[in-house]
């Protein structure tokens, strides 16, 4: 039995900005992989529903790509009018389980596969992109007009669709994330240069975002602390970004993460690279150049529980802005000792995914921990329906979307 004493009940409902959760559990997101037609299947709402019926405050569904360039690839839903029909039947299916449901926005930018997209990827600065063995185009003036207009467009369908949060991924070297490293964003315009110029993008979409839904919705932003690649962002400068989104009064909470799925993705997992299981989902020239870089392109990190902790630490220091804590959460006595020190929410991902029902196990006290073992075999899952494949080694095909 679980021994930690605490103050805050991680099962009694808290405010997130205006919507009330009837925990403090958010199911992290995921990509799931399930959308062969870029919209919501049967297999998507079956996905979030395990997790909200498994006693989670809110799920994420994720990631909802602002505009067709921004898709991680071609079977990633994109938000767009034909999209409300499912997304709706989606929210109502969650709230029907008495969970809340935040959609994750965001654009991928030069993460984005331009070859299964069958569109120019779009970056700060023009570069080689390994992931579809093409050049990134830099971002113009009119590109990036376009795509803030694209989040407050995404998060006008997102609300639209009945959902009661939306998180703006400010992360992993996705768009807005990869203008803030001064790595990647090698601008001399007024989008690059300086910590203000860098973060320009990140705090415009934000902006956009809570001005297209107003007061009625709880907006999140998933922000790095450290893309942990020489000359990337760094924790220092991430926390100045912080400040100035809590100043721009934005956001409902802030959600920390690092690491970059462009170039150094097992960061934010820790634990086992998979790495064959990673080449078997490359075509066949990519395949051979991973099989013979793999290690160097995704070193991976002992897994730790709570590893963001440390670091996240920091930003509940600094900021008034709520924080969540993301980052191998397993453990009951983790989300407390959590809670107990000043983050609002815990997100969890990879826990859930291996026993979605894993907070209904906590309350009643069957369960005080999950037994996800980190070997990262999910990861490449996203490609065929994502899942644990511990108990589930069987691919999952998303059927045509719901009416
Ligand atoms: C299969 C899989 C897909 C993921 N997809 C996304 C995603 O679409 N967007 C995102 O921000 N994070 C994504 N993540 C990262 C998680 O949100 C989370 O940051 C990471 O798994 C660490 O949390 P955990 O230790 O609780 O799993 C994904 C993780 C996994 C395992
Ligand atoms: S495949 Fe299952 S056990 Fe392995 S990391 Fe993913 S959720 Fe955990």
């Amino acid at each position: 039995m679980e021994t930690t004493t605490s103050t805050i009940d991680p099962f009694a409902p808290a405010q997130l900005g205006p919507v009330t959760l009837r925990n403090r559990v958010i199911k992290a997101a995921t990509f799931e992989g399930v959308m062969p037609d870029a919209l919501v299947t049967p297999e998507l709402i079956e996905y979030h529903r395990k997790v909200a019926a498994g006693g989670v405050g809110m799920t994420t569904v994720a990631y909802l790509a602002v505009s067709p360039e921004g898709r991680t690839h071609a079977e990633c839903l994109w938000m767009r009018e034909e999209a409300i029909p499912g997304l709706t039947k989606l929210a109502d299916a969650i709230h029907a389980e008495g969970a809340a449901i935040s959609g994750q926005i965001g654009h991928g930018g030069l993460v984005a596969n331009a070859k299964s997209n069958q569109a120019q990827s779009i970056g700060p600065t023009s570069q080689f992109n390994p992931i579809s063995m093409r050049k990134t185009k830099a971002a113009t003036e009119a590109d990036l007009t376009r795509i803030i207009h694209d989040f407050a467009n995404a998060a006008k369908i997102v609300q639209r669709s009945g959902f009661d949060a939306l998180e703006i991924h400010l992360g992993h070297n996705y768009l807005p994330s990869s203008f803030l490293s001064p790595r990647l964003n090698k601008r001399e315009d007024r989008w690059g240069g300086s910590l203000e110029n860098r973060a320009k993008l990140a705090r415009k979409a934000c902006e956009a975002v809570r001005q297209a839904v107003g007061g009625d919705m709880a907006v999140i932003a998933k922000l790095n602390m450290k893309d942990a690649m020489p000359g990337g962002l760094d924790i220092e400068e991430s926390l100045q970004v912080a400040q100035m989104l809590e100043e721009d009064a934005n956001l409902d909470a802030i959600e920390l993460t690092g690491g970059s799925s462009f170039g150094n993705p097992m960061y934010l997992f820790r634990g086992d690279a998979p790495l064959k299981e990673f080449a078997a989902t490359l075509p066949p020239l990519a395949r051979v150049g991973f099989k013979l870089m793999g290690k160097k392109m995704m070193p991976s990190y002992p897994f730790e529980e709570a590893f963001f902790r440390k670091h996240a630490r920091r930003y509940l220091e600094t900021l008034n802005t709520p924080v969540i804590l993301l980052g191998g959460i397993n453990e009951l006595s983790t989300i407390r000792s959590a809670l107990d020190e000043g983050f609002a929410f815990v997100a969890m991902g990879r826990a859930l995914l291996r026993t979605p029902d894993l907070i209904n196990r906590m309350q009643s006290g069957t369960q005080e921990g999950g037994i996800c073992i980190h070997c990262n075999k999910c990861m490449p899952t996203i490609y065929s329906g994502t899942r644990c494949v511990i108990d589930n080694p069987q691919p999952i095909m998303g059927s045509a979307p719901v009416a």
